[in-house]
């Protein structure tokens, strides 16, 4: 039995009578003053010009992708070392997407290999940030300004992280957020679209709510609606906001005690690293991260596997990550990899998240640490 579980969501006690009021109050769908109450929450956090709230971070992804306006003979740059819907989003616009390796440190994009992938066909590059530390936003900044591209932010895992300052999703042009039952803040399923500039608003509007013009309808702005554009259901209910509404009025609370966990990892397992056992996370400056995740990379993929299993059997969940989507059939159908994939396939193979999740006290650390140790020691 897993005592020790890889992630549980963070609840305050107060979630069902916040779903009781929206019950009573009788307004369930999208739109509505939860989901109101929420967006004004994520504009103040992040600084962004407006959010839209959807029903997954792959959803914020697929609009972002639709508002790109990429197609078929159309590039994106984006990391191999992310999940699905990075990707999936710009294929199913008819997009390619073109895989570059990760900085080592950081397991994020690397500007240079990016840089080397632009081709007459790129229309955008994607950063994702992964274990909510910043992409070098800077250097990729630059580059899609240099190159007129636009910057779609992945942080999926990113609520509450900044870079240099900046929220992650609030620096590019469109970012994406997720509020995913294994993600920081969550709310089952949820996500978040950030537009960093009001050109994207009006048709961002019209996209979410299945092509017609029905926000401008709900301020009063057209005696009707009706279809203008492309579009879906990319709606988060207002029942869902609710519990959403729930947890971010709490992040700081919630980030504050997911650090301590990270800072404890962080020391309990420094022994280990000094005895060439493991190698620890690194932040890199200017990041102020989040705590999303705490990861290990371990010598190779049979002593990965092997520390996985050691912990399983002692009652700790513990995973690795992403397959790398160079490797997965749908990544090779439908994309196509520039340069060397070294880092990415040395994550894929050595890489273990242990268990973070508010409500671990320090012993459950120092057990997990304990165990690693002796599990690495043979
Ligand atoms: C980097 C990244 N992008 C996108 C997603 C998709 O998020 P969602 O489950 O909210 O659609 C995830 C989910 O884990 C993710 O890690």
């Amino acid at each position: 039995m897993t005592d020790l579980p890889f992630n549980r969501p963070f609840r305050t006690g107060a979630e069902a009578a916040r779903v009781a009021a929206v019950l009573e109050r009788g307004w369930t769908g999208g739109n509505g003053p939860q989901s109101t109450h929420c967006e004004a929450l994520l504009k103040a956090l992040t600084q962004t010009h407006r959010v839209l709230l959807t029903h997954s971070c792959t959803g914020a992804l697929e609009m972002a992708a639709l508002l790109t306006g990429v197609g078929p003979g159309d590039e994106v740059i984006m990391p191999s070392f992310t999940f699905v819907s990075t990707a999936n989003a710009f294929v199913l616009r008819g997009a390619t997407p073109v895989f570059v390796d990760v900085d080592p440190v950081t397991l994020n994009i690397d500007p240079r290999r990016a840089a080397a992938a632009m081709t007459a066909s790129t229309k955008a590059i994607v950063a994702v940030h992964y274990g909510g530390v910043g992409c070098d936003m800077t250097a990729l900044s630059a580059l899609a300004g240099d190159h007129g591209l636009i910057l779609v932010e992945d942080a999926a895992q990113g609520i509450g992280a900044t870079i240099d300052g900046r929220a992650l999703g609030a620096i590019g042009d469109l970012g994406a957020l997720s509020f995913h039952e294994t993600k920081n803040v969550s709310c089952g399923e949820g996500g978040a679209l950030l537009l960093n500039d009001a050109c994207w608003e009006e048709r961002a509007e019209i996209l979410q709510e299945k092509g017609t013009n029905r926000s401008r309808f709900s301020r009063g702005e057209v005696d009707h609606y009706t279809w203008v554009d492309l579009g879906s259901s990319f709606l988060m209910s207002d029942v869902t906001a609710a519990l959403l509404a729930e947890q971010l009025e709490c992040l700081a609370e919630i980030t504050a005690a997911r650090l301590e966990i990270w800072d404890a990892y962080h020391a309990a397992l420094e022994p280990f690293e000094h005895a060439g056992l493991l190698q620890r996370p690194a932040i890199a400056p200017g990041a102020r991260h989040n705590a999303h995740l705490y990861r290990l990379m371990l010598r190779d993929r049979g002593t990965r596997d092997g520390l996985i299993k050691a912990l399983a059997a002692e009652g700790i969940g513990a995973y690795f990550h992403y397959v790398p989507l160079h490797s997965a059939p749908g990544g090779q159908r439908f994309g196509r990899v520039h340069g060397p994939m070294d880092v990415t396939d040395a994550a894929a193979g050595r890489l273990v998240r242990l268990p973070l999740w508010v409500g671990m006290t320090g012993g459950d650390v120092a057990r997990i640490a304990d165990a690693v140790g002796r599990a690495l020691r043979g």
